[in-house]
């Protein structure tokens, strides 16, 4: 069987509240992430999941527990190998406005990380990928010289997107990032996720409160409750065969899915289907008819197309390019 690319075992971060008080945030959690695989990570407000990707990218030092990326043992690493770590994994964060350094140009903000990596081997090259990897998420050129004031929370969190993948990061994790957008914005962020993640091959750790949004996106889902995780399973095991009362509970808690969430779920099927990824279609839902191709090009209905293709030559370059980096690592 195939190694995890992150294997994490029996994490615990107790926090100190008081003298005597504290509180057991994150309790004994255990799970594996593999490679292009997207783990949803699901529970109410309080649960212990920022805690969890906190302590796994050693932003704080867990109670006890093991986390491994990539076979590095992060919590024992030198800070030689956790620099690697902390490259290796990217975060994308709930809050687009405070996630961005207000004062900065978004080219710099994109290319920040692929400085202090030496990613480039040019400013020429570096201003090229920028460009690249802004159009991979759906921004324009003439963004780039503007600073976060000036776009909206949905562009500033592809804005986040763009950075997180300029050091082409082997996890991303992604905490709770489309929970402060508007519902019809964050229909589209969800589908520049799928995109990239089927284009990309990403592994991600996605965060959410509600298992709705997750259903959308992930392949396996893992349900904390009170700093526990009280289920793991497959998509299709957790919507229709839940063992956990708490999950029961999140389900049928979940909201009515919105307009904008029932159109992004149907682009992505009819994009699969043209892809030929019938299976994966069939599994994100029943077959619809196929919307006019008008609909698809709707303001409302933002899709990276380019990046949903299979051939190789209509891939914008920042793909190829991520890729050659993968390799080179
Ligand atoms: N630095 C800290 N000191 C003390 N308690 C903390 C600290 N950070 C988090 N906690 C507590 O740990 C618990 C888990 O917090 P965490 O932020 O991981 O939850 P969460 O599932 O991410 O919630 P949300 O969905 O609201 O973001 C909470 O009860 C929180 O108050
Ligand atoms: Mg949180």
């Amino acid at each position: 069987m195939t190694e995890p690319l992150l294997r994490v075992r029996s994490l615990t971060k107790v926090f100190r509240t008081g003298t005597r008080a504290s509180h057991r945030a994150v309790d004994d959690v255990s799970f594996d992430l593999y490679t292009g695989e997207t783990l949803g990570l699901v529970g109410e407000s309080g649960s212990g999941k920022s805690t969890t990707a906190r302590c796994i990218m050693r932003l704080i030092k867990p109670t006890s527990g093991e986390v491994t990326l990539d076979g590095v043992d992060v919590l024992g690493a030198s800070r030689r190998e956790l620099r690697d770590v902390r490259r290796g994994v990217q975060m994308v964060f709930q809050d687009p406005y405070s996630s961005l350094d207000p004062r900065m140009k978004v080219r710099d903000i994109v290319a920040e990380g692929m400085r202090i990596n030496r990613i480039a081997a040019s400013a020429a090259e570096e201003r090229a990928r920028v460009a690249e990897l802004l159009e991979l998420v759906g921004l324009r050129p003439d963004h780039l010289d503007r600073r976060p004031a000036s776009f909206s929370g949905g562009e500033r969190q592809r804005i986040g997107i763009a950075r997180a993948l300029a050091v082409n990061p082997r996890l991303l994790i992604c905490d709770e990032p489309i929970a402060s957008l508007d519902v019809s914005i964050q229909a589209q962020v969800l589908n520049l996720f799928t995109d990239l993640r089927r284009e990309l091959g990403l592994s991600i750790l996605f965060i959410a409160h509600d298992l709705a949004t997750v259903r959308f996106l992930c392949d396996r889902i893992a349900v904390m409750e009170n700093g526990r995780l009280v289920e793991i399973g497959d998509r299709s095991e957790i919507y229709g065969d839940p063992q956990h009362p708490y999950t029961r509970a999140l389900i049928d808690a979940a909201p009515e899915p919105s307009p904008e969430h029932e159109r992004a779920k149907r682009e992505d099927r009819l994009r699969r289907r043209r892809n030929g990824d019938e299976a994966a279609a069939e599994a994100s839902g029943p077959a619809e008819v196929a919307a006019p191709a008008s609909e698809m090009d709707q303001p409302g209905a933002h899709s990276t197309a380019h990046t949903t293709t299979t051939q190789q030559s209509s891939r914008p370059p920042a793909v190829t390019w991520l890729r050659s980096i993968k390799e080179r690592q």
